[in-house]
């Protein structure tokens, strides 16, 4: 028993460094990504406990927050944190992760920190994750989000996913896209006013509380309609 566990103690794989990145930010903050160590869990939980009701609620999508952010092996699961300085201590002002629910798919989830938003943290914490999970043989990227996360909903199509009814959770739209963007070109919108009045007036039930019941069947054009197998 004692020996099965030192053995498992090497199954982890090299730390990705390529995916470390100090950002400049469009309001001049310069932010780094870098992939989360197991010792980042307290972060992590101090960064959880600072994300308001509402953020948690659209983060785990109702459910209570799972306590496995830092169970990693950088392949089959990956994290990812921003962080800041202030003075000697880092601060996570954002956490994003994946999990290989199959070879090919790759499931994600991401917050941002309330005082953080809207600078391009979540966009590029998706590129990220997006890098790590082709890395990692990934072709689909996949979330799920509940239908009235706007800012969700909008960061998604933002970033070329196609909106659909989830496979098994009428309360839920689940998200996909290829791991590797579609163009510039096929993307929806690109400014946030415009881009939610699009938003609201191509994807009225996304908005509406009936759309639970009736579930999306959003096909964004832009997007690769042949979802991932089984989908
Ligand atoms: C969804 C979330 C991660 C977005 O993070 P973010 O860092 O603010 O996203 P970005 O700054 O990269 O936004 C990129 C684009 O997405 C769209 N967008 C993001 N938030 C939006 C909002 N509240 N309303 C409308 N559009 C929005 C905009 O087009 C934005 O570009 P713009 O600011 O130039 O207009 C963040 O709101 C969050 O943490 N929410 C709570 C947790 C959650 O819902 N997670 C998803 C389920 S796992």
């Amino acid at each position: 028993m004692q020996a099965r566990a030192m053995r498992q103690t090497y199954n982890i794989h090299a730390y990705p460094t390529h995916l470390i990145n100090s950002i400049e930010l469009a309001n001049g903050k310069r932010i780094t990504i870098r992939p989360a160590l197991p010792q980042d869990a307290p972060l992590e939980q101090q960064f959880f406990e600072r994300l308001s009701h509402d953020s948690l609620k659209d983060r785990f999508n109702g459910c209570a927050p799972v306590a496995q952010y830092s169970k990693v092996d950088y392949v089959t699961r990956l994290g990812l944190v921003a962080t800041v300085f202030e003075g000697d201590v880092e601060i996570v002002i954002a956490q994003a992760s994946y999990r290989l629910i199959d070879e090919d798919t790759a499931d994600f989830g991401l917050a941002v920190s309330e005082a953080w938003r809207r600078i391009g943290i979540g966009t590029r914490l998706v590129d990220t994750l997006a890098a790590a999970a082709k890395g990692a043989g990934a072709r689909w990227l996949i979330a799920e989000a509940l239908p009235g996360n706007i800012a969700m909903l909008a960061l998604m199509l933002r970033c070329g996913f196609t909106v659909g009814e989830h496979p098994a959770d009428r309360g839920l739209v689940q998200l996909q896209r290829r791991v590797v963007a579609p163009g510039v070109e096929g993307r929806v919108v690109h400014r946030s006013g415009e881009f939610l009045a699009a938003l609201r007036a191509a994807l009225p039930q996304c908005f509406e509380a009936s759309d639970v019941k009736t579930g999306l069947r959003l096909a964004q054009a832009s997007s690769g309609t042949a979802g991932p197998s089984g989908r």
